[in-house]
């Protein structure tokens, strides 16, 4: 991407984070700096009200639960191509500030054949390989970018709906609803692998920052790439570490059921 681009990230990133801190301990390393975190989570709210208010119109059923939410039927078909616009809008700028880390790469390719291990936690550490996101991570993100061209070109065709032919409303609408349940998809696997499936993940879009351990677990390149250290080397040290310590218990325990015997 242009250096034009870099430079306005780099503004915007050095202009958020006067206003909000990430404060990074010891163990711990930088993950999101502000700037991508208010992107990050505005265009996640600006997505559920589009999506909650979409799903509202798409189906009869959904349209007696979720309509009250906006005020009423009328005013959630008003609403839900404003929120469409907001999420458009801060996607696109969060789509120049992770354009770089989320080009594809031969590793990414490789990280898509091994992604039957990754799912069912095969490994305790990522491949070597695997930088600051992961394969899946930014097909998630390129999902969006294809879903966020077509939700755009659609969403206005259905907007503006007297400025085309009727069949191609007809067929924007056919296509703006598959992209909303492509992404419906995307967004359940997305909140399970960024909390539940991966602990010590969430953090990294709340505080900023991430434990070393979970950077040498997830995205030992990007561990190596900011340390310097080796991955394997730091989590083979933390096993040692962890075999000790419970050695240590263990020998205490024995030493306490020893005196309690005399
Ligand atoms: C509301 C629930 C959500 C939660 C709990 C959540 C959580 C997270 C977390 C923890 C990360 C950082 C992952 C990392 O640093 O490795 C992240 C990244 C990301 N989020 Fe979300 N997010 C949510 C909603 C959304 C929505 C609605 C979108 C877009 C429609 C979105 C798009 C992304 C993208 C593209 C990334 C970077 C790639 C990835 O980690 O998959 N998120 N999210």
């Amino acid at each position: 991407m242009s250096t034009s681009v870099e430079r306005f990230d780099e503004e915007a990133r050095r202009k958020f984070s006067r206003h909000g801190q990430t404060v990074v301990h010891r163990g711990e390393l930088l993950r999101h700096p502000v700037y991508t975190r208010v992107l990050h989570w505005t265009v996640a709210i600006s997505f559920i009200l589009s999506l909650l208010s979409g799903f509202a119109i798409y189906s009869a059923w959904l349209f007696r639960w979720l309509t009250p939410l906006f005020g009423g039927g009328p005013m959630t078909r008003f609403l839900h191509p404003w929120f469409g616009l907001v999420f458009e809008i801060f996607f696109f700028f969060q789509f120049l500030n992770w354009f770089a880390p989320m080009v594809w790469t031969n590793n990414d390719s490789r990280w898509m054949r091994r992604i039957r291990q990754y799912t069912t936690n095969t490994e305790k550490v990522e491949s070597e390989d695997v930088g600051f996101f992961n394969g899946g991570q930014k097909l998630y993100f390129w999902a969006i970018v294809i879903s966020a061209v077509l939700f755009l070109i659609t969403g206005l065709l259905m907007w503006f709906d007297n400025l085309t032919g009727r069949w191609v409303v007809a067929v924007s609408y056919v296509i703006h609803d598959i992209a909303g349940l492509v992404m419906l998809a995307g967004f359940i696997i997305h909140i399970y692998e960024g909390t539940a499936a991966q602990p010590g993940t969430f953090r990294a879009m709340t505080n900023g920052t991430v434990t070393e351990k979970w950077a040498w677990t997830h995205h030992p390149a990007w561990y190596r790439a900011v340390t310097g250290r080796d991955p394997r080397e730091s989590y083979e040290r933390e096993q040692r570490r962890v075999a000790n310590r419970e050695r240590a218990i263990e020998e205490w325990e024995r030493d306490q059921d020893t005196r309690d015997h005399v």
